[in-house]
């Protein structure tokens, strides 16, 4: 549980009678001990109460500091303790441990491990330049272990809103489906779970998450690494990519990586990574942009959406999920995106994007926006379907 004044310590922060900023620093310790309590594997050891020695023999950690740790989850509400026994609170395992509904500490870990290490060495220059200088991505490399923490924070991240953005993609039983910027895989399993025919892209090193998330549920994924804002990997991709649609904005970037033009004079089509599937040249019945125009400049979201129209079937849909510039219908909402805003740029010289833009780059890649929603499960999150003109 998040750090929560009580009543009257609010009415004095409201009255400026004390320094409202502590609660950022101990918001930062609460987040640290709970990454920390995940990692040493206290939160799904206490699916039972248990005192501090039957608990610290179990996780082979030192007794006292053990009991300093459950003291400040207590403290913060992550933990209740009756008597010398320790136990979740309903919160923790709902949100916190995979006997509840999302288990969203992988997402903590995320943080703790990767963003905030990559925060402390590029956020002055983010906002002094304009950009990280490297994204986080970039700064992943090779690095599967990283890769594995990244991909793990943004599937339990994804886990709160799997079902019903699967469920409003409709029937997709043998639908032809790419879901790019797929990371994790848990859209694309879930897809392939219900008949789709999946391809997933993503970066070289992140795909381990993926390929493993396949395996477990016993379902096939075609999973290609790549850079989708190179002209190779759209002609990698098991489908023909048409022309640009006449109205792409003439300034877009044919790659946006600034290489050769895909379908023209780029490179011939290669091998596949994964299982290249046998659905032929029929081009893509849906392709989704799930959280990836965020860690995009304008110019390279319109030559996302304008390839991803190219490779579309006929009657075809592109699929756009992501934090958008838009005012949230709660507080909590409008202090979530503009937080996020400021991650992207720091993160990935990005931003959440803004929706009119984003309609008007489906529009140039001669697309029609055909449906909008949002989730009050996760605010200032929306979903924008758009179909082939
Ligand atoms: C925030 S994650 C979103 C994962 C998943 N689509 C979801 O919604 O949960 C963005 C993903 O896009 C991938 N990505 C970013 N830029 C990419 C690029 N140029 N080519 C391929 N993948 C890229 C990242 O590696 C990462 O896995």
């Amino acid at each position: 549980m998040p750090v929560v004044p009580g009543l009257f310590e609010r009415l004095a922060f409201r009255a400026n009678l004390a320094p409202s900023a502590i609660l950022d620093v101990h918001g930062g310790a609460s987040l640290h001990a709970a990454a920390l309590a995940d990692e040493l594997g206290v939160f799904t050891a206490l699916d039972r109460p248990r005192t501090p020695s039957t608990l610290a023999a179990a996780l082979d950690v030192d007794e006292t500091a053990l009991r300093t740790l459950l003291d400040s989850l207590v403290a913060v509400g992550y933990l209740a303790r009756d008597g010398d026994e320790y136990r979740r609170t309903r919160a923790t395992t709902r949100w916190l441990t995979p006997d509840g509904e999302a288990n969203l500490a992988p997402f903590l870990r995320f943080w703790v491990d990767v963003v905030l290490p990559y925060w402390r060495d590029h956020a002055t220059r983010a906002v002094r330049e304009g950009d990280p200088g490297e994204t986080l991505y970039e700064w992943l490399g090779d690095d599967e272990e990283a890769w594995a923490t990244t991909q793990a924070g943004f599937r339990s991240s994804a886990s709160l809103l799997l079902d019903p953005v699967a469920d409003e993609l409709g029937d997709v039983e043998g639908l032809r489906v790419l879901d790019l910027g797929g990371g994790h895989g848990a859209y694309a399993v879930e897809l392939a779970r219900r008949g789709a025919d999946v391809t997933l892209v993503d970066h070289p090193a992140a795909l381990t998450t993926a390929r493993e998330a396949a395996a477990e549920a016993g379902v096939d994924v075609d999973i290609v690494g790549g850079d989708y804002l190179t002209a190779d990997l759209w002609a990698r991709l098991d489908a023909p990519v048409a022309d640009p649609p006449e109205r792409v904005p003439a300034d877009a970037p044919v790659d946006a990586r600034g290489g050769a033009t895909a379908g023209g004079d780029g490179p011939t089509r290669g091998a596949r990574e994964g299982d290249a599937g046998d659905a032929g040249d029929a081009g893509y019945d849906v392709v989704l942009l799930f959280n990836v125009l965020h860690g995009h400049t304008p110019d390279e979201s319109a030559f996302l959406l304008a390839r991803a129209s190219g490779v579309l079937a006929p009657g075809g849909r592109v699929v756009v999920l992501d934090q958008f510039d838009a005012d949230g219908p709660t507080n909590l909402a409008d202090i979530g995106v503009a937080l996020l805003d400021l991650t992207y740029l720091v993160t990935l010289g990005g931003g959440t994007p803004d929706v009119d833009a984003v309609n008007r780059h489906l529009g140039d890649a001669g697309l029609v926006v055909a449906g909008s929603r949002t989730f009050r499960r996760a605010p200032g999150v929306r979903l924008v379907t758009a179909d082939r003109a």
